[in-house]
């Protein structure tokens, strides 16, 4: 009987410290993977763009893959800011995009393209 107690309790005591560490990993992972120091445009949001949104509105792509909008190069972004940041955050009143994703893309990737549109979307 009390073997049974005591493996009771030791099964209790592993599956509070599984959880208990793997939410602390959760939280490193997060506070971690969001870097927004140095945000430029060629430097951290064309990149944002290329992972996100250029298998579809990259320069090679004739329509009708991305709607004959490009977000390659930086006259193309910046003239289409408002609307590029609106439809990626799924802002109401935007199309959602990318295009087929049910969710949004990296918070990460969103907040880094925020900061510099509300710096002035800048050629840096
Ligand atoms: C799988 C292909 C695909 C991907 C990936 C994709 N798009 Fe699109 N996008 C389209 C297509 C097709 C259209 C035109 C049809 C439409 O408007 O529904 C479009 C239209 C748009 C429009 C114009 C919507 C409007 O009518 O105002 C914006 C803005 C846009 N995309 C932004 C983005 C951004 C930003 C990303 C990356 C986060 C992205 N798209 C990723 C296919 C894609």
């Amino acid at each position: 009987m009390k073997l049974l107690l005591y493996l009771i309790l030791l099964f209790i005591i592993s599956i509070t410290c599984s959880t208990c560490l793997y939410n602390k990993e959760d939280i490193l992972y997060a506070e971690k993977s969001c870097d927004t120091t140095n945000i430029t445009f060629s430097g951290k949001v064309a990149p944002v763009f290329a992972r996100n949104c250029l298998v579809c509105h990259g320069n090679a792509v004739s329509p009708p893959d991305g709607g004959g909008l490009r977000l390659q190069d930086y006259p193309d972004v910046k003239a289409n800011i408002i609307r590029a940041y609106g439809s990626m955050s799924h802002q109401p009143g935007f199309v959602p995009m990318p295009l087929g994703m049910s969710g949004t893309i990296d918070s990460c990737d969103i907040k880094i393209v925020r900061i510099w549109m509300n710096a002035g979307a800048p050629d840096n």
